[in-house]
Formats: structure tokens, sequence, C-alpha cells
């Protein structure tokens, strides 16, 4: 199964997260260019320290993805470098819950509207424009378990969780024919030093690495999965 992505370039927004450090650290590996995207300075500098001799590979770009503008001028950047945009990843996100809806504050309504959808949005629209012009990519959205599983208190995350599989579904069906395939994603709770701190009695022997969920990410980008289209794939294992 071919799985190098030698040459390739990939764009993983929200690169120095949980997820998305194992997920630019796996393309790394398989001697990709990465380009991140990052708000606070320590968290690349962090990832540039993990990767070791692959940060030669690494660049990373502060930029707020809710910025459409921003994001356009991003991948601007990356293709007048790179001359090409071979995947793009996007693990931006938020989770808010635990408020009954008609408790919740309009202001974390939108936020979660601003990172679980309208990042997706602005990135994807982006990205799509040299991939089309290529006649092949391939992008990778985040989304949840709740995109369909939707719990009390969680409305807000469900319901842009919900959206934004509804708009890589429909950004899939758009593409058909390009060469650009297009997937989502749906973890449950990951294994994270963030969710060790919030939850620090849980049991984390089961709950799914980054590293795990990284490997089907690259799977999805690569050749292997050039039959992989409009799907969206669960990452929680049995738990
Ligand atoms: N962790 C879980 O248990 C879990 C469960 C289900 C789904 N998910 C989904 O999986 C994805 C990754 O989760 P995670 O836990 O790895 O998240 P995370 O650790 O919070 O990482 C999020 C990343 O996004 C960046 N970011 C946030 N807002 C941004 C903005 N406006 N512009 C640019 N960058 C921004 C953060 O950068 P800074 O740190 O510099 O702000 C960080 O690099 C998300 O879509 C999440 O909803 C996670």
């Amino acid at each position: 199964m071919n799985v190098s992505f030698a040459r390739k370039v990939i764009l993983v927004s929200g690169g120095t997260g949980g997820l998305g450090q194992a997920v630019s650290l796996a393309f790394l590996e398989e001697g990709a260019k990465v380009v991140v995207t990052y708000r606070a300075a320590e968290g690349f500098a962090a990832l540039q320290n993990v990767a070791g001799a692959n940060s030669a590979s690494l660049k990373g770009q502060q930029v707020d993805v809710t910025d459409e503008a921003a994001v356009v001028q991003l991948v601007d950047r990356i293709v007048a470098e790179h001359g090409r945009l071979d995947a793009m990843v996007n693990t931006i996100g938020g989770y808010a819950g635990g408020v009954k809806l008609w408790d919740l504050d309009t202001k974390v309504f939108d936020q979660m509207l601003a990172l679980n959808l309208r990042a997706g949005y602005a990135l994807s629209r982006a990205a799509i424009v040299p991939m089309l012009k290529q006649k092949a990519g391939a992008i990778v959205n985040v989304a949840a378990k709740a995109a369909f599983d939707h719990a009390a208190g969680a409305s807000a995350y469900a319901a842009s969780k919900a959206a934004a599989l509804a708009m890589i579904d429909s950004l899939a069906a758009d593409a058909k024919g390009t060469g650009v395939r297009v997937n989502t994603i749906l973890p449950s709770i990951i294994d994270t030093a963030a969710n060790r701190k919030a939850m620090p009695n849980a049991d984390f022997s089961i709950w799914p690495k980054p590293e795990d969920i990284a490997r089907v990410i690259l799977f999805l980008c690569s050749d292997a999965a050039k039959v992989i289209h409009g799907a969206a794939i669960p990452v929680y294992g049995d738990s």
C-alpha cells in the first residue's frame, strides 16, 4: 500500500493541536512538506521541537482561519512557494457543552459555528482552488461523532459538527469528477493532553490515540484511498 508523501505539499490547519500535531508529524515522517496554521507561537515552537530533523520540511503560519481573506492569502503563499497543494486536513475545532440550550450564551453558539463550521468552509473553499487546477488533491475535515449523536447539553457543538458534515458531504458532490477527493472523519473523545487534564479520573486506555487517527487521515489523503470520496469515517474504535 502506497502512503508515501515524498514531495507532496500538505496543509494541516490547527497543526499544533492535540490531533493536529500527530497528523503533522505523521505526514513529515512520510516525507511530506507540511505547512501548519496556529495562533499561539509557543505551540508551533513545540511542534518544531518534536519534529526534530523533519522540522526542515515544516513551516508554520500564524493565521486566524475564521478570517476568510487570511485563509486565501495562506493558500496563495503555499502555492507561490511550492507550486502546488496536495492535501488539506482541517483539524481546527472547539467544544462547548454541559449547558442546556435555553441557558446557552449566544456568543458560545456563534463561537462553535465559527470554529467547527466556518473555519472548514474558509479552508476548503481556498484549498480546493489549486487542487481543481491540478485535477488532483484531497481534503479531510475533522467533524465529530456528535454530528449525528446529539447528546443533551451539546446543542451548539452538535449543530456545528452536523453542519460541517453536511457541508463537506455536499462539497464532495460538487467535486465529483474533478480529481479532488473530499472526506470527513468523525472522532469521539481522543486521548489528548487537554482531555486527560479535564478528566483526570477517566480510563485513558480506551480513548483512541491521536497517532492512530492520524494514520487514517494519511490513508484518506493517499493514492491508496483513491476510491474513497464523500465518506464520513468513524474513528472512535469501540469506545
Ligand atoms: N479532542 C477530542 O476529544 C475531540 C473529540 C471529537 C472531535 N474532536 C475534533 O477534532 C479536532 C481536533 O481536536 P483537538 O482536541 O486536537 O483540538 P485542539 O487541541 O484544541 O487544537 C485545535 C487547534 O486549532 C487551532 N485553532 C483554534 N482556533 C483557531 C483559529 N481561529 N484559527 C487558527 N487556529 C485555530 C489551535 O491553535 P492554538 O492552540 O494556537 O489556539 C490548535 O492548534 C477538532 O475539530 C475537534 O472538534 C476532538
